[in-house]
């Protein structure tokens, strides 16, 4: 980690790690306390690849779906993720939303717009940005850099047991669990900005570890960056 305190109207925290490590509770919990914006570029991605399916755009053509990245506006209020005027909230996060996603996120162009967009909501700082190279490749020099991460069986667990993305249907722990492994392996061994662990950033292991707790340490870590003491 970087080993000067930050200005307080600079600051940036960095949260990545794989699908399930609880990394969209953690930064919203972060935000709230911290009393700054949240972004989750997750959700980015997801909505370029649901407006580029609804386009009829062949998720492999790299130009077009640049274009529908550089075009796209989306919307993040009130926790709903709008995409040129279509609310995608609950449609982004099926099975099919994932498989997507994750398409799109393997596209260098796509990547360098969507960075592009990224880097401009940390002008001013105080923000909590989640994905999975915000602190190596989006934002380098944040202030606080936090890698959380859990065990296979502990992510296909929560992933299951989330609503947001499964619905109200049943789930199969062992799809979940096939399917999250098919991402991840995506994420990980991509080519451009794939999933690793930034040298400076701190590693929080959260199997097995109340989402609270991992909050307080969070929250600390960002807290001594500040020059806080509490
Ligand atoms: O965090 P998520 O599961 O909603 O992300 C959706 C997809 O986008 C997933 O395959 C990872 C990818 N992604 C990425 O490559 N870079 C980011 N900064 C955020 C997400």
């Amino acid at each position: 980690m970087p080993s000067a305190t930050m200005p307080r109207g600079t600051m940036i925290v960095a949260i990545d790690g794989p699908s399930g490590a609880g990394k969209g509770t953690v930064a919203r919990a972060l935000a709230r306390e911290l009393g700054y914006r949240y972004v989750d570029t997750g959700a980015m991605y997801r909505a370029i690849a649901l407006q580029a399916l609804r386009d009829g755009i062949d998720l492999a053509n790299e130009s077009a779906v640049e274009h529908v990245a550089q075009e796209a506006v989306i919307n993040f209020e009130g926790g709903r993720t709008v995409v040129n005027g279509h609310d995608v909230t609950e449609a982004m996060r099926t099975p099919e939303g994932d498989v997507a996603a994750a398409s799109v996120a393997r596209l260098p162009a796509v990547r360098r717009v969507l960075v592009a967009r990224q880097r401009a909501f940390g002008k001013g700082g105080r923000l909590v940005m989640e994905g999975r190279d915000i602190g190596t490749v989006v934002f380098p020099d944040a202030g606080a850099k936090i890698y959380l991460d859990a065990s296979p069986d502990e992510r296909a667990r929560r992933r299951a047991a989330d609503r947001a993305h499964t619905g109200s249907g049943r789930t199969d722990l062992a799809d979940v669990a096939s399917a999250l492994e098919a991402r991840d392996a995506s994420d990980r061994t991509r080519e451009v900005s794939p999933l690793t662990l930034a040298a400076d950033a701190e590693l929080i292991d959260t199997t097995g570890v109340p989402i609270g707790d991992v909050v307080k340490r969070a929250l600390s870590l960002v807290r001594s960056r500040l020059g806080d003491s509490a």
